[in-house]
């Protein structure tokens, strides 16, 4: 008989209830408790969220003894004090990113979680697409050769006018970058798994194009489009565009652009990696879609099929050909393996190679802070912390 394991989610916002939804598709996890910002907000998601409990505080949440697994869907600022506090009671915890707000706090977090035990993981959640499993094992197999260029783009649109506003843009809240540590450290971090290669050194050329934003004077969840909300004028010290020239540890060299003001663009995600042999390309807005190219024989186009796919890709597919998967698919294909490995119970074997670890949002952390420092330095090559 499987045992069941008791999920408590904190902060139910944009992010938050997609974590919900996964975990319920795995058949034996039950979402025991929500907690939100205040007793009544804490109650009113649980509620919305069909969630037996609803608590004003994340310490509740994490005190309840059928909680076994903690979700971090707070913002930024919370992650590490949410995440410390799970680790220090027991709890398993999965993070959205960023891990923390800091490389020094990450730095921490990983030393705790090692400490305590337990399954940890960051939601690194673009590794779950099957045809992002399949390019991976295609690299790794040599199908393309040796890569030499990795480039694409994180592109969104969501805060192109100077009345949309969201506390990724407060310092204080997000951290110290909004668009490379919110959506490039997305691209690194699918960048460095899909090849299996390391980002070395950056050089960083970052914008903020919308100085002055109106931000509402009440609260708002992410990607709420603006209301006729009383406003004050802010000014925007983080970067909303970036550009970026990357080395990796083989020799490969690379580039990619963030930015959240181009028009257009909702949630373009490109990834293409050049190699001795062939290329490939994934764009997470026509994800059911691998591009290979060739120089001596045409083009494909492999579609998600699992009947197409490799023997290692295939079970991250779970609907037949033509009928499409999507962001949410791909994230619930993260938790199955997250919780594959707390039904297994301890001690905990090592999270497979397609879930992100702490480790790895520690390493984002550091490549968000290389890249800053080298833009600081007016666009100098700069060595990512090991
Ligand atoms: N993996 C992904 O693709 C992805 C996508 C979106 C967001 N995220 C990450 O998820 C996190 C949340 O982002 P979001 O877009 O859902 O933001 P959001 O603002 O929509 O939601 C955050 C929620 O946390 C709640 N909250 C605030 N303080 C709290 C507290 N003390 N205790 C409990 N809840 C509290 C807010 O009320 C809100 O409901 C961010 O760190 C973000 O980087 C990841």
């Amino acid at each position: 008989m499987v045992t069941r394991i008791g999920m408590g989610l904190v902060g139910a916002g944009f992010v938050g209830p997609h974590h919900v939804d996964a975990v319920r598709r795995l058949g034996f996890v039950d979402v025991v408790a929500v907690a939100g910002s205040s007793d009544e907000s804490g109650q009113k998601k649980a509620e919305s969220l069909g969630v037996p409990k609803g608590y004003g505080s994340y310490q509740a949440l994490i005190d309840d003894p059928d909680v076994h697994v903690v979700h971090n869907a707070t913002p930024n600022y919370l992650h590490y004090e949410v995440t410390s506090a799970a680790l220090a009671k027991g709890k398993h915890v999965i993070s959205d990113k960023p891990l923390a707000m800091t490389a020094a706090q990450s730095k921490q977090l990983v030393e705790q979680a090692r400490r305590a035990g337990v399954v940890t993981a960051v939601t690194f959640n673009y590794r779950g697409n099957p045809l992002v499993q399949q390019a991976r094992h295609a690299i790794a197999r040599g199908d393309i050769g040796k890569p030499h260029f990795l480039h694409g783009h994180y592109l969104q649109d969501w805060l192109l006018k100077d009345t949309d506003y969201s506390w990724r843009l407060d310092p204080e809240k997000g951290g110290a970058s909004s668009a490379l540590g919110d959506i490039g450290s997305h691209w690194c971090d699918l960048a460095q798994h899909v090849t299996g290669l390391r980002i070395t050194h950056v050089l960083g050329d970052i914008a903020t194009v919308v100085r002055t934003r109106k931000k509402p004077r009440g609260s708002r969840e992410a990607f709420q489009a603006a209301g006729a909300d009383e406003v004050e004028l802010v000014d925007i010290r983080v970067e909303d565009l970036a550009s970026v020239l990357v080395r990796f540890d083989n020799g490969a060299r690379g580039s990619f652009s963030v930015g959240q003001v181009c028009g257009g663009h909702k949630n373009d995600l490109v990834l293409e990696v050049c190699g001795s042999k062939a290329s490939m390309r994934w764009r997470q807005e026509h994800h059911n879609e691998l591009w290979i190219g060739h120089r001596d024989r045409a083009n494909e186009v492999l579609q998600k099929d699992p009947s197409l796919l490799d023997d290692d890709a295939r079970g991250y597919a779970h609907l037949p050909g033509g009928h499409q998967e999507a962001w949410a698919d791909a994230f619930c294909n993260l938790m199955r393996e997250i919780y594959a490995c707390i039904a297994a119970g301890p001690p905990y074997a090592a999270l497979p190679p397609m879930v992100a670890t702490f480790e790895d949002g520690l390493r984002a952390n550091r490549i968000v802070e290389a890249i800053l420092e080298s833009a600081a330095d007016g666009g100098a090559w700069t060595r990512v912390r090991e």
